[in-house]
């Protein structure tokens, strides 16, 4: 293979896992960073001493204990734009079977998962490598399926058919997390003055995407990432992890190690938050490192308004003194932005707000 070759056609596809599997003692070129952009994985810096918020949900249901969850919630928002959840509803069983028939794809023959292989990033169920392999200056240490989840009867023949158990499992946890969205959209409306209802309708029949995420073991995690700093475009991206790898840039631009935390899940506030919000909460920054001697997947559930819905500032949040500081934006026109921008490049958001300077 011609490490040199950027792929500009897609005529030529080699995922990170085999890269691994065949046992390179160097990444190839491509995903060599600059050095500005390569990570400091010395144990005392991004570990850092700052505890990462974790938030039991089990008192939101309680009309008495309420009210403290949602502080907790708001406090967490806006110090980071993130959060862990316990006691979240979803089973570990659920996440385990999830796990499982991701590890299951993986392994597949790479002939059979290139049955799924796209660059084009309109289409609703495609495998790939890096964030898109056929564009990517630099890649990354990452392959992926991404699959269109909700509602879950319209795509789910889409998805893929092996491993046999894949569809039933991801399925139940895409069907988990798209109610536990519902929940936590509730209380971050609640939290920011809003109806608990706000958007409630577009909400539940809103977009979700799963992205399952596969970052093989790489030989120099020191010069590579498996994923660049971005921001999802969601309103809320709910993570599973299966050890750590994630880290977030805190308001101080310093990038902090999410720990894990067995049977948390992540909470990350996405762009459409952020312009809902009017500003009050930020989605946050991050991004993925790798490691030597270990395999990580993950399941982003990034959950949206509906495809074509537009989400603007909260009339409620917008006033003389703190007028509209965003303008609107739909899925798609994210979908757009991507097939014909690099997003390491400029963030999407800044394209969204309204004073750019
Ligand atoms: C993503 C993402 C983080 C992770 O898919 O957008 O940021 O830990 N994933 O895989
Ligand atoms: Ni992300």
């Amino acid at each position: 293979m011609d490490e040199t070759n950027k792929n500009v056609l897609g005529d030529c596809f080699t995922s990170a896992k085999a890269l691994t599997e065949s046992g390179v003692s160097h990444v190839p070129t491509r995903y060599i960073l600059p050095p500005s952009q390569r990570p400091v994985l010395s144990p005392s810096i991004g570990t850092g001493s700052i505890n990462l918020p974790v938030i039991d949900l089990s008192f939101l249901h309680d009309p008495l204990l309420r009210p403290s969850v949602i502080h907790e919630i708001e406090m967490a928002c806006k110090a980071f734009g993130f959060f862990q959840v316990t006691n979240h509803g979803i089973s570990s069983s659920v996440m385990r079977d999830a796990l499982d028939a991701a590890t299951g794809f993986f392994d597949l023959p790479a002939h059979e998962k290139m049955l799924l292989v796209s660059d084009d990033v309109h289409t609703p169920v495609r495998y790939g490598t890096s964030i898109n392999h056929s564009i990517d200056s630099v890649h990354y240490w990452r392959d992926f399926i991404k699959h269109y989840s909700h509602p879950l009867s319209k795509w789910i023949d889409l998805w893929p058919s092996n491993p046999p158990c894949y569809k039933e499992k991801v399925g139940r946890y895409a069907e988990a997390t798209h109610e536990l969205h519902k929940q936590l959209m509730e209380a971050i409306s609640e939290s920011l003055g809003l109806e608990k209802s706000y958007l409630q309708e577009e909400i539940e029949e809103g977009s979700q995407v799963m992205a399952v995420n596969c970052y093989p073991a790489c030989p120099e995690p020191e010069i590579a990432l498996g994923m660049p700093p971005h921001s999802d475009f969601s309103s809320l991206t709910i993570l599973l992890q299966s050890s750590q790898g994630l880290q977030i840039k805190d308001r101080n631009n310093n990038w902090i190690s999410v720990p894990y935390i067995e049977g948390a899940l992540i909470v990350q506030l996405g762009d459409q938050v952020e312009v809902m919000s009017n500003g009050v909460y930020k989605s946050v920054v991050h991004r993925v490192i790798v490691n030597k001697d270990v395999n990580r997947l993950s399941f982003a559930s990034l959950h949206s308004l509906p495809m074509n819905k537009k989400i603007s500032p909260a009339p409620q949040l917008v006033n003389e003194n703190k007028p509209a500081a965003y303008g609107d934006f739909s899925f798609n026109d994210f979908l757009e932005y991507i097939s014909r921008n690099d997003l390491t490049k400029q963030r999407f958001i800044d394209t969204v707000k309204k004073n750019k300077f």
